[in-house]
């Protein structure tokens, strides 16, 4: 791979996939493209992009998919889905309590590990979520995890990382050496295709949205503009959760950290308000008296 041609990939999936490479990740890209490069009959790198300069918008997106970083397992870090049982769920339950409805967003779902850990701890409500509409919705760049994510196949290796064994016993098949998700949790998961950095308000509101570990890949300005657009997009009493190596502080004020439990947002109440909305009435009438 030439620098020109190093160049070129990173200008075009920092616009693509919002991936901000540093000057010294070639053994990176190196270590994706080329398996790529042969997969398609091609030579090497500077042959790949010769290729994506004539105009073949697929290969562009099979380098897109190729560059992103998937890893992911059931109950990653597990303080989150602690968080989700234990405050946000009660908080959402009470709240949401006459409209018995429940929408979560997992923003960049790779192979569906997040959604469904998400789905079991619902289903564990059982009767408290009787007649309620719950919906997950999980959402990735790539095509490849989200196929995977439909089919709620898992290896052996998969379903060791994260997984507490009586949850395998409860909802998943055993087929052959791999392991399904029983229809029933399936179920409960929707997915689609969607890029951060694209218009994502036609989703709608959610009262979680699960973002992690995506935005670790983007520049400050990529994740400030991100945190502006979900904040739009979370209930004022709803959560956001950020993955352990992320956090709002420094990059947007959008959102503010729920006390005492790490990686849980909401958005930011007070900010936008107009000057004195904040303020005592008693305060208000003597600064409007005084000016
Ligand atoms: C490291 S995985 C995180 C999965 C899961 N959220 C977790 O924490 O375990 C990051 C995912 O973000 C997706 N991704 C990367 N850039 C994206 C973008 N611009 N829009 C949507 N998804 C993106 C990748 O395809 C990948 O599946």
């Amino acid at each position: 791979m030439t620098p020109l041609d190093y160049e070129y990939l990173r200008k075009l999936l920092k616009e693509r996939s919002g991936l901000d490479l540093s000057p010294d990740k070639q053994y990176l890209v190196e270590s994706r493209l080329i398996p790529l490069a042969r997969k398609v009959g091609l030579t090497g790198i500077t042959e790949l992009v010769q290729k994506m300069k004539a105009g073949s918008e697929a290969l562009t997106s099979e380098v897109v998919e190729a560059m992103t970083t998937n890893e992911t397992f059931f109950f990653r870090d597990k303080v989150p889905f602690d968080h989700l049982r234990e405050t946000m769920l009660p908080a959402l339950l009470q709240a949401r309590a006459s409209r018995r409805s429940l929408r979560i967003w997992c923003a960049a779902s790779s192979t569906g590990q997040e959604p469904y850990s998400i789905a079991m701890c619902l289903k564990e409500l059982g009767a408290a979520l009787a007649g309620w509409r719950v919906e997950i919705i999980g959402t990735d760049l790539s095509q490849a995890v989200l196929e995977k994510s439909r089919a709620g196949i898992f290896s052996q290796f998969e379903v060791q990382r994260g997984l507490p064994i009586q949850m395998l016993v409860k909802h998943f098949t055993q087929i052959g050496e791999l392991w399904q998700l029983n229809p029933d949790i399936r179920a409960m998961v929707q997915y689609r295709q969607l890029n951060l950095l694209h218009d994502f308000a036609q989703l709608g509101t959610f009262d979680v949205i699960f973002c992690r570990n995506v935005l670790i890949y983007f520049d400050q300005d990529t994740k400030a503009g991100i945190f502006e657009r979900l904040a739009k997009m979370v209930e004022p009493d709803g959560f956001m959760v950020l993955g352990a190596a992320e956090s709002v502080v420094g990059i947007s004020d959008a959102f503010r950290p729920f006390p005492e439990r790490r990686g849980l947002y909401r958005p930011n109440a007070t900010r936008g308000a107009r000057p004195g909305a904040a303020m005592p009435q008693a305060l208000r009438s003597v600064a409007s008296a005084a000016r």
